[in-house]
């Protein structure tokens, strides 16, 4: 809960970010492109708990691949947009790009071994897996918490990323709705209070 505005907390005790050891990206391009300084900006960003998801589509040849992404994220109710990105480096790029349709299969608590198939293995990456074929034959990985189907819409440069913008199409919710949580480099569990 927001501490009332005159508060010992808000306004003594509490550090504000300029008591903080701070690292100012804007001060010089080459700091800002340190390996350490890279690894202290992943570390922060790794404070931010996301869920984890498996982006499945088909090469043109009609190859199923997947890989394993954090970033994804809601963007428009309507019209229904969903967001997520890619490192321009992934063999997987090209694949995505050029892909008419790609889906979004959220993963559930006991699927981090499905995260880890597709973030590590380079080649059968869906083997043990279960899937169903969704639009235009997109795989739908088993199991999962929800499904997000969607066209491709849109491509954005973001650095040494590409930011892919997703019309979906259609979405389903699984019958397992605990998720898999990513923080801190980590995978966990919701304890406690799951919401149900
Ligand atoms: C939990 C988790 C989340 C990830 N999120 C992303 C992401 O959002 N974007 C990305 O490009 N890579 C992300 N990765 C890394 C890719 O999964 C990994 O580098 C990729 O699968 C390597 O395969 P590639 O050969 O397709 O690049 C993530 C990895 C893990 C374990």
């Amino acid at each position: 809960m927001r501490p009332p505005l005159d508060s010992p907390e808000s306004s003594e005790t509490a550090a504000t970010i300029a008591d903080l050891p701070c690292l100012d990206t804007r001060t010089d391009p080459a700091t800002a492109a340190s390996d350490q300084i890279c690894r202290d900006f992943r570390d922060a960003l790794g404070s931010f708990a996301t869920g984890v998801t498996v982006l499945t589509t088909l090469t043109s040849d009609g190859r199923p691949i997947g890989v394993t992404i954090s970033s994804f994220n809601s963007v428009s109710l309507q019209p229904p947009l969903i967001l997520w990105s890619l490192a321009c480096d992934s063999p997987r790029l090209e694949a995505f790009r050029n892909a008419s349709h790609y889906a979004v299969n959220v993963l559930a608590a006991d699927q981090e071994w499905v995260s880890d198939s597709f973030a590590n293995r380079e080649d059968n990456r869906f083997s043990g897996v279960r899937v169903s074929k969704g639009l235009a034959d997109v795989p739908l990985i088993k199991g999962c918490v929800a499904w997000f189907e969607c066209s491709n819409e849109a491509r954005y440069p973001g650095g040494d990323h590409l930011i892919f913008l997703g019309r979906v199409q259609r979405f389903a919710r699984g019958e397992v709705t605990e998720p898999l949580i990513f923080h801190a480099g980590r995978y966990r569990r919701l304890r406690g209070d799951s919401g149900q």
